[in-house]
Protein backbone atom coordinates (compact mmCIF):
# COMPACT_ATOMS: atom_id res chain seq x y z
CA UNK A 1 0.00 0.00 0.00
CA UNK A 2 1.49 3.56 -0.66
CA UNK A 3 0.58 6.60 1.24
CA UNK A 4 -2.88 6.77 3.29
CA UNK A 5 -5.27 10.08 2.88
CA UNK A 6 -7.65 10.83 5.49
CA UNK A 7 -10.67 12.90 3.33
CA UNK A 8 -13.31 14.63 4.61
CA UNK A 9 -16.00 15.17 2.72
CA UNK A 10 -18.76 17.49 2.60
CA UNK A 11 -21.31 16.26 -0.12
CA UNK A 12 -23.55 19.42 1.21
CA UNK A 13 -27.27 20.72 -0.91
CA UNK A 14 -28.98 20.35 -3.99
CA UNK A 15 -26.37 18.10 -6.37
CA UNK A 16 -23.80 18.10 -4.51
CA UNK A 17 -24.44 14.38 -2.91
CA UNK A 18 -24.51 13.24 -6.62
CA UNK A 19 -21.58 14.93 -8.50
CA UNK A 20 -19.40 14.41 -5.11
CA UNK A 21 -20.37 10.15 -5.15
CA UNK A 22 -19.22 10.27 -8.72
CA UNK A 23 -15.61 12.00 -7.45
CA UNK A 24 -14.90 9.82 -4.86
CA UNK A 25 -15.96 6.32 -7.09
CA UNK A 26 -13.03 7.97 -9.32
CA UNK A 27 -10.35 8.82 -6.35
CA UNK A 28 -11.80 4.68 -4.83
CA UNK A 29 -11.03 3.79 -8.76
CA UNK A 30 -7.25 5.13 -8.57
CA UNK A 31 -6.75 3.83 -5.08
CA UNK A 32 -6.46 0.05 -6.45
CA UNK A 33 -4.49 1.33 -9.87
CA UNK A 34 -2.50 3.55 -7.56
CA UNK A 35 -2.26 1.90 -4.21
CA UNK A 36 -3.26 4.49 -2.31
CA UNK A 37 -5.48 4.10 0.91
CA UNK A 38 -8.05 7.16 0.90
CA UNK A 39 -10.66 7.01 4.18
CA UNK A 40 -13.02 9.29 3.71
CA UNK A 41 -15.19 11.19 6.61
CA UNK A 42 -18.47 12.58 5.42
CA UNK A 43 -19.51 15.87 7.22
CA UNK A 44 -23.36 16.79 6.91
CA UNK A 45 -23.02 20.54 6.52
CA UNK A 46 -25.26 22.51 4.18
CA UNK A 47 -29.22 23.67 3.96
CA UNK A 48 -30.42 20.32 5.19
CA UNK A 49 -28.94 20.60 8.38
CA UNK A 50 -29.16 24.35 9.29
CA UNK A 51 -33.57 24.05 8.37
CA UNK A 52 -33.24 20.68 10.62
CA UNK A 53 -31.20 21.50 13.36
CA UNK A 54 -30.16 25.88 12.83
CA UNK A 55 -26.49 24.32 12.49
CA UNK A 56 -24.08 25.73 10.38
CA UNK A 57 -20.73 25.35 11.40
CA UNK A 58 -19.96 24.53 14.47
CA UNK A 59 -15.82 25.02 15.51
CA UNK A 60 -15.43 21.21 16.57
CA UNK A 61 -16.50 20.48 12.78
CA UNK A 62 -13.75 22.95 11.27
CA UNK A 63 -11.20 21.57 14.07
CA UNK A 64 -12.06 18.17 12.46
CA UNK A 65 -11.77 19.16 8.95
CA UNK A 66 -8.44 20.23 9.93
CA UNK A 67 -6.94 17.15 10.88
CA UNK A 68 -7.79 15.42 7.55
CA UNK A 69 -5.14 15.45 4.66
CA UNK A 70 -7.94 17.21 2.10
CA UNK A 71 -11.49 18.11 1.94
CA UNK A 72 -13.31 17.63 -0.63
CA UNK A 73 -16.86 19.97 -1.12
CA UNK A 74 -19.66 19.47 -3.28
CA UNK A 75 -21.82 22.17 -3.26
CA UNK A 76 -23.10 24.43 -0.21
CA UNK A 77 -26.66 26.32 -1.24
CA UNK A 78 -30.01 25.73 -0.76
CA UNK A 79 -33.59 27.55 -1.89
CA UNK A 80 -35.31 27.20 1.35
CA UNK A 81 -32.56 29.31 3.10
CA UNK A 82 -32.37 33.23 2.54
CA UNK A 83 -29.85 34.37 0.09
CA UNK A 84 -26.35 34.78 2.25
CA UNK A 85 -26.54 32.71 5.25
CA UNK A 86 -25.22 29.28 3.91
CA UNK A 87 -22.86 31.26 1.59
CA UNK A 88 -21.32 33.21 4.63
CA UNK A 89 -21.88 31.66 7.70
CA UNK A 90 -20.66 28.14 6.18
CA UNK A 91 -18.63 28.23 2.60
CA UNK A 92 -16.97 31.97 3.44
CA UNK A 93 -16.48 30.40 7.38
CA UNK A 94 -14.60 27.30 6.02
CA UNK A 95 -12.19 29.46 3.82
CA UNK A 96 -11.77 32.19 6.28
CA UNK A 97 -11.79 29.99 9.18
CA UNK A 98 -8.89 27.39 7.73
CA UNK A 99 -7.14 30.83 6.19
CA UNK A 100 -7.55 28.73 2.38
CA UNK A 101 -6.23 32.11 1.16
CA UNK A 102 -5.83 31.06 -2.30
CA UNK A 103 -8.78 30.09 -4.94
CA UNK A 104 -7.05 28.25 -7.76
CA UNK A 105 -9.25 28.34 -10.49
CA UNK A 106 -7.59 26.24 -14.11
CA UNK A 107 -9.44 27.49 -17.30
CA UNK A 108 -9.05 24.53 -19.28
CA UNK A 109 -10.78 23.57 -22.59
CA UNK A 110 -10.45 19.91 -23.00
CA UNK A 111 -10.42 18.32 -25.81
CA UNK A 112 -14.37 17.63 -27.89
CA UNK A 113 -15.34 20.14 -25.27
CA UNK A 114 -17.59 23.13 -27.20
CA UNK A 115 -16.47 26.75 -26.00
CA UNK A 116 -18.64 29.25 -27.07
CA UNK A 117 -15.35 31.09 -28.35
CA UNK A 118 -15.22 31.09 -32.38
CA UNK A 119 -12.28 29.37 -33.45
CA UNK A 120 -10.60 28.66 -30.71
CA UNK A 121 -9.43 25.23 -29.36
CA UNK A 122 -7.77 23.60 -26.22
CA UNK A 123 -4.49 24.91 -27.46
CA UNK A 124 -5.43 28.33 -26.96
CA UNK A 125 -7.31 27.85 -23.95
CA UNK A 126 -5.47 27.10 -21.18
CA UNK A 127 -4.23 29.21 -17.87
CA UNK A 128 -4.77 29.55 -14.38
CA UNK A 129 -6.90 32.33 -12.17
CA UNK A 130 -5.20 32.65 -8.47
CA UNK A 131 -7.64 34.33 -6.63
CA UNK A 132 -6.92 36.02 -3.21
CA UNK A 133 -9.60 33.95 -1.01
CA UNK A 134 -9.59 35.54 2.48
CA UNK A 135 -9.78 39.65 1.72
CA UNK A 136 -11.31 42.56 -0.13
CA UNK A 137 -14.86 43.49 -0.44
CA UNK A 138 -15.51 39.32 1.40
CA UNK A 139 -14.03 40.67 4.44
CA UNK A 140 -17.52 41.92 5.54
CA UNK A 141 -16.64 45.23 6.62
CA UNK A 142 -19.26 48.15 5.99
CA UNK A 143 -22.37 48.62 7.62
CA UNK A 144 -25.52 50.97 7.41
CA UNK A 145 -27.12 54.10 8.37
CA UNK A 146 -30.10 55.63 8.55
CA UNK A 147 -31.09 52.19 7.36
CA UNK A 148 -34.63 52.31 5.89
CA UNK A 149 -34.82 55.66 5.75
CA UNK A 150 -34.96 58.40 2.62
CA UNK A 151 -31.19 59.30 4.04
CA UNK A 152 -29.97 55.76 4.17
CA UNK A 153 -26.21 55.33 3.66
CA UNK A 154 -24.72 51.50 2.81
CA UNK A 155 -21.03 50.69 3.29
CA UNK A 156 -19.13 48.06 1.69
CA UNK A 157 -15.69 48.15 2.59
CA UNK A 158 -12.59 46.24 0.55
CA UNK A 159 -9.55 44.86 2.99
CA UNK A 160 -6.17 44.36 1.58
CA UNK A 161 -3.74 43.89 4.25
CA UNK A 162 -0.04 44.07 2.80
CA UNK A 163 0.69 40.35 4.03
CA UNK A 164 -2.65 39.01 2.53
CA UNK A 165 -1.66 40.36 -0.72
CA UNK A 166 2.18 39.62 -0.25
CA UNK A 167 1.57 35.73 0.13
CA UNK A 168 -0.97 35.92 -2.81
CA UNK A 169 0.70 37.20 -5.30
CA UNK A 170 4.03 35.21 -4.01
CA UNK A 171 2.26 32.04 -4.54
CA UNK A 172 0.78 33.27 -8.16
CA UNK A 173 4.56 33.64 -8.97
CA UNK A 174 5.74 30.45 -7.51
CA UNK A 175 2.99 28.30 -9.64
CA UNK A 176 3.70 29.93 -12.44
CA UNK A 177 7.38 29.17 -12.24
CA UNK A 178 6.21 25.55 -11.42
CA UNK A 179 3.62 25.27 -14.15
CA UNK A 180 6.54 26.40 -16.57
CA UNK A 181 4.39 27.07 -19.79
CA UNK A 182 4.25 30.47 -21.00
CA UNK A 183 6.18 32.42 -17.69
CA UNK A 184 3.71 35.28 -17.99
CA UNK A 185 1.57 36.64 -14.95
CA UNK A 186 -0.96 39.06 -15.35
CA UNK A 187 -1.73 41.08 -12.39
CA UNK A 188 -5.80 41.91 -12.83
CA UNK A 189 -6.50 45.21 -10.93
CA UNK A 190 -8.25 48.39 -11.39
CA UNK A 191 -5.55 51.01 -10.99
CA UNK A 192 -7.35 54.07 -12.86
CA UNK A 193 -10.07 54.41 -10.22
CA UNK A 194 -9.27 51.96 -6.71
CA UNK A 195 -6.34 54.26 -6.11
CA UNK A 196 -5.65 52.60 -2.56
CA UNK A 197 -6.40 48.49 -3.45
CA UNK A 198 -4.91 47.79 -6.54
CA UNK A 199 -1.71 50.59 -5.86
CA UNK A 200 -0.92 48.11 -2.99
CA UNK A 201 -1.25 45.32 -4.97
CA UNK A 202 0.28 46.77 -7.94
CA UNK A 203 3.08 47.75 -5.99
CA UNK A 204 3.47 44.71 -4.40
CA UNK A 205 3.08 43.02 -7.74
CA UNK A 206 6.31 44.75 -9.35
CA UNK A 207 8.42 44.21 -5.84
CA UNK A 208 7.92 40.58 -5.49
CA UNK A 209 8.32 40.15 -9.53
CA UNK A 210 11.77 41.39 -8.53
CA UNK A 211 12.74 37.63 -7.43
CA UNK A 212 11.01 36.30 -10.04
CA UNK A 213 12.90 37.53 -13.43
CA UNK A 214 12.09 34.75 -15.56
CA UNK A 215 8.61 35.60 -15.47
CA UNK A 216 7.26 38.01 -17.97
CA UNK A 217 4.89 40.62 -16.30
CA UNK A 218 1.76 42.08 -17.52
CA UNK A 219 -0.96 44.19 -16.05
CA UNK A 220 -4.28 44.25 -17.21
CA UNK A 221 -7.23 46.43 -15.77
CA UNK A 222 -10.27 44.27 -14.83
CA UNK A 223 -12.76 45.65 -17.89
CA UNK A 224 -10.22 44.72 -19.98
CA UNK A 225 -9.49 41.27 -19.36
CA UNK A 226 -13.34 40.29 -19.46
CA UNK A 227 -12.55 41.25 -23.37
CA UNK A 228 -9.46 39.79 -23.57
CA UNK A 229 -10.25 36.20 -22.41
CA UNK A 230 -13.10 36.20 -24.57
CA UNK A 231 -10.63 37.73 -27.91
CA UNK A 232 -7.55 36.14 -27.14
CA UNK A 233 -7.87 33.49 -24.13
CA UNK A 234 -4.04 32.07 -25.47
CA UNK A 235 -2.42 35.51 -24.17
CA UNK A 236 -2.51 34.39 -20.44
CA UNK A 237 -0.72 31.92 -18.45
CA UNK A 238 -1.38 32.33 -14.77
CA UNK A 239 -3.44 35.36 -13.40
CA UNK A 240 -3.76 36.28 -9.71
CA UNK A 241 -6.25 38.88 -8.66
CA UNK A 242 -8.69 40.27 -5.44
CA UNK A 243 -11.42 37.84 -4.30
CA UNK A 244 -14.40 39.50 -5.91
CA UNK A 245 -12.49 40.04 -9.68
CA UNK A 246 -11.66 36.51 -8.89
CA UNK A 247 -15.29 35.22 -8.75
CA UNK A 248 -16.33 37.68 -11.74
CA UNK A 249 -13.60 36.66 -14.04
CA UNK A 250 -14.02 33.10 -13.18
CA UNK A 251 -17.44 32.64 -13.98
CA UNK A 252 -16.22 33.90 -17.52
CA UNK A 253 -13.41 31.56 -17.63
CA UNK A 254 -15.81 28.78 -16.78
CA UNK A 255 -17.82 29.93 -19.41
CA UNK A 256 -15.08 29.68 -22.07
CA UNK A 257 -13.74 26.47 -20.92
CA UNK A 258 -17.30 24.96 -21.85
CA UNK A 259 -19.60 25.91 -18.62
CA UNK A 260 -19.92 25.18 -14.99
CA UNK A 261 -20.61 21.29 -16.04
CA UNK A 262 -16.47 20.94 -16.06
CA UNK A 263 -15.38 23.90 -14.31
CA UNK A 264 -12.91 22.98 -10.85
CA UNK A 265 -11.52 24.83 -8.57
CA UNK A 266 -9.15 24.34 -4.94
CA UNK A 267 -9.24 26.63 -2.05
CA UNK A 268 -5.91 25.91 -0.72
CA UNK A 269 -3.43 27.13 2.16
CA UNK A 270 0.00 26.61 0.40
CA UNK A 271 1.86 24.21 2.89
CA UNK A 272 -1.21 23.49 4.46
CA UNK A 273 -4.69 22.19 3.54
CA UNK A 274 -6.86 22.42 0.98
CA UNK A 275 -10.67 22.12 0.49
CA UNK A 276 -11.74 21.10 -3.22
CA UNK A 277 -14.93 21.49 -5.76
CA UNK A 278 -16.81 22.10 -8.47
CA UNK A 279 -17.27 25.35 -8.96
CA UNK A 280 -21.39 25.27 -10.15
CA UNK A 281 -23.37 25.69 -7.05
CA UNK A 282 -25.76 23.22 -5.77
CA UNK A 283 -28.17 23.66 -9.18
CA UNK A 284 -31.27 22.87 -7.67
CA UNK A 285 -33.10 22.37 -10.66
CA UNK A 286 -31.45 19.27 -11.46
CA UNK A 287 -31.26 18.01 -8.15
CA UNK A 288 -31.91 14.21 -7.56
CA UNK A 289 -32.74 13.80 -11.21
CA UNK A 290 -29.25 12.01 -12.27
CA UNK A 291 -28.57 14.43 -14.72
CA UNK A 292 -26.08 16.70 -13.83
CA UNK A 293 -22.39 16.55 -14.92
CA UNK A 294 -20.33 15.02 -12.72
CA UNK A 295 -16.67 16.13 -14.50
CA UNK A 296 -16.22 19.26 -12.62
CA UNK A 297 -16.04 17.36 -9.45
CA UNK A 298 -13.81 14.64 -10.55
CA UNK A 299 -12.04 17.30 -12.44
CA UNK A 300 -11.57 18.56 -8.35
CA UNK A 301 -10.64 15.95 -7.57
CA UNK A 302 -8.10 15.72 -9.37
CA UNK A 303 -6.79 18.96 -8.48
CA UNK A 304 -6.98 17.25 -4.98
CA UNK A 305 -4.13 14.71 -6.00
CA UNK A 306 -2.55 17.37 -7.66
CA UNK A 307 -2.22 19.18 -4.41
CA UNK A 308 -0.86 15.94 -2.48
CA UNK A 309 1.50 16.04 -4.87
CA UNK A 310 0.04 12.18 -5.93
CA UNK A 311 1.19 13.37 -9.64
CA UNK A 312 1.12 10.04 -11.71
CA UNK A 313 -2.77 9.06 -9.82
CA UNK A 314 -3.51 13.02 -10.96
CA UNK A 315 -2.27 12.41 -14.21
CA UNK A 316 -4.14 9.11 -15.02
CA UNK A 317 -7.45 10.84 -13.56
CA UNK A 318 -6.36 13.77 -16.08
CA UNK A 319 -6.57 11.39 -18.95
CA UNK A 320 -9.59 9.48 -18.16
CA UNK A 321 -11.32 12.66 -18.14
CA UNK A 322 -10.29 14.10 -21.29
CA UNK A 323 -10.79 10.78 -23.05
CA UNK A 324 -14.42 11.15 -21.88
CA UNK A 325 -14.84 14.69 -23.31
CA UNK A 326 -13.29 13.84 -26.42
CA UNK A 327 -14.88 9.94 -27.18
CA UNK A 328 -18.05 9.89 -25.39
CA UNK A 329 -20.03 13.00 -24.02
CA UNK A 330 -22.87 14.90 -25.96
CA UNK A 331 -22.63 18.11 -24.11
CA UNK A 332 -21.25 19.05 -20.80
CA UNK A 333 -24.49 20.58 -20.37
CA UNK A 334 -26.95 18.85 -17.57
CA UNK A 335 -29.44 16.86 -19.51
CA UNK A 336 -27.77 16.69 -22.51
CA UNK A 337 -24.39 14.19 -21.98
CA UNK A 338 -26.01 11.34 -23.82
CA UNK A 339 -25.43 9.66 -20.25
CA UNK A 340 -26.17 10.22 -16.93
CA UNK A 341 -24.42 11.09 -13.61
CA UNK A 342 -23.62 7.82 -12.85
CA UNK A 343 -23.16 6.66 -16.28
CA UNK A 344 -20.16 9.33 -16.78
CA UNK A 345 -18.80 8.49 -13.03
CA UNK A 346 -18.35 4.88 -14.70
CA UNK A 347 -16.82 6.18 -18.11
CA UNK A 348 -14.28 7.97 -16.10
CA UNK A 349 -13.67 4.69 -13.88
CA UNK A 350 -13.69 2.69 -17.12
CA UNK A 351 -10.47 4.51 -18.82
CA UNK A 352 -9.01 4.51 -15.16
C1 LIG B 1 -17.74 31.03 -5.71
C2 LIG B 1 -19.11 31.42 -5.28
C3 LIG B 1 -19.04 32.01 -3.88
C4 LIG B 1 -18.12 33.22 -3.95
C5 LIG B 1 -20.39 32.39 -3.28
C6 LIG B 1 -21.36 31.22 -3.29
C7 LIG B 1 -20.26 32.97 -1.91
O1 LIG B 1 -19.68 32.31 -6.18
O2 LIG B 1 -17.15 30.11 -5.09
O3 LIG B 1 -17.22 31.61 -6.67
O4 LIG B 1 -18.58 34.33 -4.23
O5 LIG B 1 -16.92 33.05 -3.71
MN1 LIG C 1 -18.43 32.72 -7.89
Amino acid sequence: MGKTYRIGVIPGDGTGPEVTAEAVKALKALSAKRSLDFQFTEFALGGELYLKEGVLLPDEIIADLQGMDSIFLGAIGHPDVKPGVLEREVLLKLRFEMDLYINLRPVMLFPGVETPLKDKGPEDIDFVVVRENTEGLYAGGGGFFKKGTPDEVALQEAVSTRKGVERCIRYAFEYCRKRDEKKRLTLCGKTNVLIFESDLWHRVFYEVAKDYPEIELDYQHVDAISMWMIKNPESFDVVVTTNMFGDIITDIGAMVQGGLGIAAGGNIHPGGIGMFEPIGGSAPKYTGRNIINPLAAISAAQMMLDYLEEDEAGKDLLEAIKKVTKNDLKSMEAGKMGFSTREVGDLVVGYL
